[in-house]
């Protein structure tokens, strides 16, 4: 162990120069334009994983971006994790507002920028790299490991789903381990029991058949965007409450013991308004910030397209307006059956004057995860030795949808085992991660895999 600790150490600077190389590869899943990057990930995992001395490497294609997985098996009688990474990353945009190339990462600080650094390049590398410090000192783990990366992530992971379904037996293991999400404040080792789930809707709403003078024809012709406003506008009562009927009908209430560990953790509202420049703070009555931000279901627009956006003025009453909306949910909300109550009150709220159509764009199950799981206990004993400190358990505002195909279809308990900061801008401009939460992530690794493998 002391050697695997050793090599780590010693060998922080050529690791972060190849994750300088992952982060170069333009890996946005969602652009089509950037498929052969996708390609080029998707090999450049796979050489690492070769590098770390993990055996069977297999890149295997989709209908969308190829997955990679790849195992060691010969630690015989010990158990199996399954470690989870997504290799594509956010669009850049707004890339006015980067500092520099988000593909060309910089230090600045003790910080790493570029897109991925933390979201989840920066994150699941640990992983490969904790592999490679046994494997290339005492020659073997001390539990069997596998891998499953996917490259589509930030578009809804379809065809890892799929995947899972249909390889059960590939994919057999004792937990599942993942480091894509963030801790509770810097240097405090965290572990997330808890992810919300998502319904991410689009509605186009629809007035004249083409755009119009709105001096002509203002005032007379309903504005598909004054509509959209309105109906956006009737999605929260007053009390910061979705509105939707039906909404909060399958809500598991937080209970006590929940609310007084939430409590327990003292989060500071004016830490936060002050990072975020905010001068109160909104949400739902009778909640805590945190309650609000991952024990209670939300609803956001995230974008709003219509009209004359460019230079200048332009007078217009635009024939279209679109807006993409997404729910956050907890259990045990459906996304299903929330997309169908989102749909029938959207279309109910929509007057005659213009025409509304409403897609499910994707979705995603909330899961809450049991305390006492040995994998979660060996992995929250992991990082409070990593970083020195007692171990805090905390609830994920965001989601990662396919932690509840690995808890359903393998069952297995999933370890989140974060070293993200809520600061570092994921899906951002300027998004970054500390260079000490991966070295200290790689320690974190490193010590999961022992502590893992006393546990039977
Ligand atoms: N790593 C994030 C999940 C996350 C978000 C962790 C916030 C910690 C803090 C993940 O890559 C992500 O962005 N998930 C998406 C869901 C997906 C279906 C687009 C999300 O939460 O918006
Ligand atoms: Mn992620
Ligand atoms: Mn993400």
């Amino acid at each position: 162990m002391k050697e695997v600790i050793k090599y780590a150490k010693g060998n922080k600077k050529r690791y972060l120069e190849e994750l300088y190389e992952y982060l170069r590869i333009p890996s946005v899943s969602a652009l089509s334009k950037h498929k052969k990057d996708m390609e080029k990930c998707s090999k450049f995992v796979a050489a690492k994983m070769k590098d770390a001395g993990m055996k069977n490497i297999k890149i295997i294609s989709t209908e969308g971006h190829p997955l990679v997985y790849s195992e060691w098996l010969e630690a015989k009688n010990k158990p199996t994790v399954l470690i989870y990474g997504h290799y594509d990353v956010q669009p850049v945009d707004p890339i006015e507002l980067w500092n520099n190339d988000p593909f060309d990462p910089v230090i600045k600080r003790g910080k790493l920028y570029a897109r991925g650094a933390d979201d989840d390049k920066g994150q699941n590398f640990i992983h490969i790299k904790s592999v490679e410090a046994y494997l290339n000192t005492i020659g073997e783990l001390p539990v069997n490991v596998k891998f499953i990366f996917e490259g589509e992530e930030e578009i809804g992971s379809e065809n890892i789903q799929k995947f899972i379904k249909k390889n059960k037996k590939l994919l057999k293991c004792d937990a599942v381990l993942i480091s894509d999400t963030s801790m509770y404040a810097p240097g405090i080792p965290t572990i997330n029991y808890g992810l919300r789930g998502l319904a991410y809707m689009e509605i186009e709403v629809t007035g004249p058949n083409r755009d119009l003078h709105s001096g002509s024809f203002g005032g007379g012709i309903a504005n598909p965007i004054n509509e959209l406003a309105k109906i956006i506008s009737k999605l929260h009562d007053k009390k910061g409450r979705v509105a939707i009927p039906g909404f909060y009908d399958d809500v598991k209430p937080l209970t006590k013991k929940e609310r007084e560990n939430y409590k327990k953790l003292n989060f500071s509202d004016s830490a936060l308004m002050k990072e975020y420049g905010v001068k109160e703070l909104y949400g739902e009555a009778g909640y805590s910030t945190l309650e609000r931000f991952s024990g209670r279901p939300t609803l956001d627009c995230n974008g709003i397209i219509g009209g004359f956006t460019g230079e200048g003025a332009k007078t217009v009453l635009p024939s279209k307006a679109t807006a993409k909306i997404s729910m956050r949910l907890v259990p045990n909300q459906d996304p299903r059956k929330i997309a169908k109550l989102f749909t029938d009150y959207v279309k109910s709220i929509t007057p005659k004057s213009v025409k509304i159509k409403v897609k499910n764009m994707h979705g995603g199950f909330p899961v809450v995860m049991p305390l006492d799981d040995k994998a979660i206990v060996a992995a929250s004993k992991a990082v409070s030795k990593a970083f020195g400190k007692e171990t805090v358990f905390t609830r994920e505002g965001g989601s990662i949808p396919i932690v509840v195909d690995f808890a359903k279809q393998l069952k297995t308990p999933v370890v989140l085992m974060g070293f993200g900061l809520e600061t570092d801008n994921i899906h951002s401009p300027n998004e970054h991660f500390p260079i000490k939460n991966f070295e200290l992530g790689i320690l974190s690794s490193i010590y999961f895999l022992d502590e893992f493998s006393k546990l039977f």
